[in-house]
């Protein structure tokens, strides 16, 4: 286990690149796998979430190879992979797990796929139920990995989703794509559509709108190539602490800004920051743009519904903003955080009070007053990466030094965050 020290810094000035979205990342590997004919990526994550699915994929015969920074999947078509030798792994990541298991649903062969004792603890009945429904058969204690699947046959279903999850919905839509007919999935809120958005890339015939994505059933899937845009989800640390510090402005070039993952933009402009896009493109239907933080003077926000799927993974660093920010700051709706790759508004509210900051713990969310001078502290990042990655952040506006225990945990999904944030402080 190592140990980072965070040293207060002056200001934050440079421009970025960042690594591959990870969600777009896991997508193009596994649609690839699926489809028929080799497809390029390039751009793709090589944090080790994705590189855990890239192995799951190869373990079940997808040849996967590796060129001047591009990777070619050889596509098996929707019901193509081999049984596995042994057991798979999705390391730390809930993405790998349910995406691979609505694949997995689909196969002629039963297997086992397992995760770390972090990803042993997150719910897996919301994937375990729509995939009986379609006609495959788990074994699982409490409903938790290792999770065993009989894969085989597969009928369509019109699934209402209690929980707003891009996993969940995403799982069901691949197991579909080899299901006779239409698969219809339906959340209380809608969550990020590149699942959706790749399939039609590939030439699937997909149907989605505002919390409601449909495929239709036998799917053919061709090979294509695919660029990875920046992860905006790795932008927000950067964007965040950029608005934090005083005399800063950082610009970060090629980032996904798909509507479905821009509510940091929106929650952080509601707040006061001082966000420019520019260099507005798209490319394999993802959006991507160039965009540029100034030091701002932020104030407090209320952030609820439907906004919460789209910052999902950004607050724990917004709740650092919020302990600058004037005023009271409500999370709520947010209890989906509780199931993250550690119960985060625990963690968030523990690390903060650490630091120094007026935070309360609710049910579903936070409520945290601002401004509050942070202190230096002894941070534990509970093996989570965005944790880890947040309390780093806030490291850089306390006073003192601060310490967190566990920090390899960013590679899961950020291998170089802390070269990368070193390079861009102000001596
Ligand atoms: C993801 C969906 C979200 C998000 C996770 C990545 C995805 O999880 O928190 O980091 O790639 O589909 P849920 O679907 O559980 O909300």
């Amino acid at each position: 286990m190592t140990e980072k020290l965070i040293k207060p810094v002056r200001c934050l000035r440079g421009d970025i690149s960042l690594p591959g979205d990870k969600s777009i990342s896991h997508r193009a590997l596994i649609l690839s796998a699926l489809a028929k004919g080799e497809s390029r990526i390039t751009g793709l994550s090589v944090a080790q979430d994705v590189m855990h699915t890239k192995k799951c994929l190869e373990e079940l015969g997808v040849p996967i190879r590796e060129s001047a920074g591009a990777f070619f999947v050889q596509g098996v078509g929707t019901s193509g992979f081999q049984k596995p030798a042994k057991t798979l792994d999705a390391g730390n990541s809930g993405t790998t797990i349910r995406l691979l298991s609505g694949a997995l649903a689909a196969q002629n062969f039963t297997s086992i796929i397992d995760g770390d004792e972090s990803l042993r603890k997150r719910p897996m009945r919301r994937i375990i139920e729509p995939l009986e429904l379609m006609g495959a058969g788990f074994e699982s204690v409490s409903f938790k990995a290792p999770l065993t699947i009989h894969g085989g046959p597969l009928r369509a279903i019109d699934y209402a989703s209690p929980v707003a999850s891009a996993q969940v919905k995403s799982c069901i839509l691949i197991a579909g794509l080899a299901a006779k007919g239409i698969t219809r999935v339906t959340e209380p809120s809608p969550s990020r559509d590149h699942t959706e958005r790749m399939l039609q890339e590939l030439g699937a015939t997909v149907h989605y709108s505002e919390g409601m994505a449909a495929v239709k059933g036998p799917a053919l899937l061709n090979a294509t190539a695919i660029d990875v845009p920046a992860d905006i989800s790795a932008a927000a640390f950067f964007l965040i602490a950029t608005c934090l510090l005083p005399e800063s402005e950082v610009t970060i070039s090629n980032v996904g800004v798909n509507p479905t993952r821009t509510g940091i933009l929106d929650a952080m402009s509601s707040m006061g920051a001082f966000f420019t896009p520019g260099n507005e493109s798209e490319s394999n239907r993802e959006p991507r743009a160039t965009l540029t933080a100034k030091t701002s003077e932020l104030f407090a926000a209320q952030l609820g519904g439907s906004l919460i799927p789209r910052i999902i993974d950004e607050i724990p660093v917004i709740a650092v903003a919020a302990t600058q920010a004037k005023g009271k700051t409500i999370i709520r709706d947010a209890g989906e955080l509780r199931v993250k790759e550690s119960d985060r508004i625990t963690t968030i509210a523990e690390n903060l009070l650490r630091m120094g900051a007026d935070v309360k713990e609710i049910k579903d969310g936070l409520i945290i007053e601002g401004p509050t001078p942070l202190h230096g502290a002894m941070i534990d990042s509970y093996g989570d990466h965005r944790i880890a990655m947040s309390f780093a952040i806030a490291g850089l506006i306390a006073d003192g030094e601060t310490l967190i225990k566990n920090s390899e945990c960013v590679d899961t999904s950020f291998p170089g965050f802390f070269d990368l944030l070193d390079s861009i402080t102000c001596d």
